[in-house]
């Protein structure tokens, strides 16, 4: 089954068709809010609201940890994961969907992995390729049924917040290799990885990144406003595509 986890401007999907909500508890606490289970055209998926569905609960103290956990315990084991981006690549410009294909992660502090406590073995798993191959090849090709344009690949960034950053964090960024910047993709990856589930991430470029663009003066609040509202009707589109695809039916939408 699919998993959903949508981040800023994303705290519901409109074409899912509610059928009950859960709280679900896990070993490791009480995920963002309760999962809501539903359908699109007739395929079962749950969704997740990662900062909660008021959006009170910043990035570094989402608990991806009970978040992904509860996900599986309900069957879930492909999730497409939606985060907000700032676009440091020029090619990334606010209004554009990407589907990175690399991570580096500048995060710190964050519970990230699920191999804790002297009872379990010290576990090393491979990321090379952080993200799930089957998963960003069916948002790919969703991509083309649904006539959407976005980026196949990129390096996400992963930063702590919740504060932006400094036009020079930006630039060593770049030096670094990531071509966009958020504040959530880790751990939640790794997580996702240790838990054997097919993730790939919808990035959605909200802004020009510190001191690039329109952002060269100051990252303004209202231009990632704008934004948001037009792009997360083409990531619903996106959504609606991957699960008619899954469906292999015919979706009358
Ligand atoms: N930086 C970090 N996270 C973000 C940004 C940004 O510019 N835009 C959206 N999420």
């Amino acid at each position: 089954m699919l998993g959903i986890i949508g981040g800023t401007g994303l705290t519901q999907l409109a074409n899912l068709e509610i059928t009950h909500r859960k709280v679900g508890r896990t070993p490791y606490g009480e995920p963002s809010g309760a999962l809501t289970f539903g359908h699109i055209c007739d395929q079962e998926v749950i969704f997740l609201a990662r900062h909660g569905y008021g959006h009170t609960i910043p990035p570094h103290e989402v608990n991806y940890r009970a978040n992904l956990w509860a996900l599986k315990e309900h069957g879930v084991d492909r999730v497409v994961s939606v985060a907000t981006v700032g676009g440091i690549h020029p090619e990334l410009l606010p209004g554009m969907l990407v589907i990175p294909d690399q991570i580096i992660d500048y995060t710190h502090g964050r519970a990230s992995t699920y191999f804790v406590g002297g009872d379990k073995p010290v576990t090393h798993l491979d990321f090379t390729f952080p993200y799930c191959g089957a998963m960003r090849a069916a948002l790919l090709q969703a991509a083309i049924d649904a006539g959407i344009r976005l980026r196949d690949g990129g390096v996400y960034g992963a930063v702590q917040g919740p504060r932006l950053e400094t036009a020079a964090e930006i630039n060593r960024m770049e030096r670094d290799g990531a071509d966009m910047v958020g504040m959530t993709g880790m751990p939640e990856a790794y997580l996702a990885r240790e838990l054997d589930l097919c993730y790939a991430a919808v990035g959605v470029v909200v802004n020009y990144a510190a001191g690039r663009g329109s952002s060269a003066d100051g990252i303004q609040m209202e231009e990632i406003q704008a934004v948001l509202g037009e792009s997360m009707l083409q990531v619903r589109h996106l959504l609606e595509q991957v699960v008619t695809n899954d469906a292999a039916s015919a979706c009358a939408v």
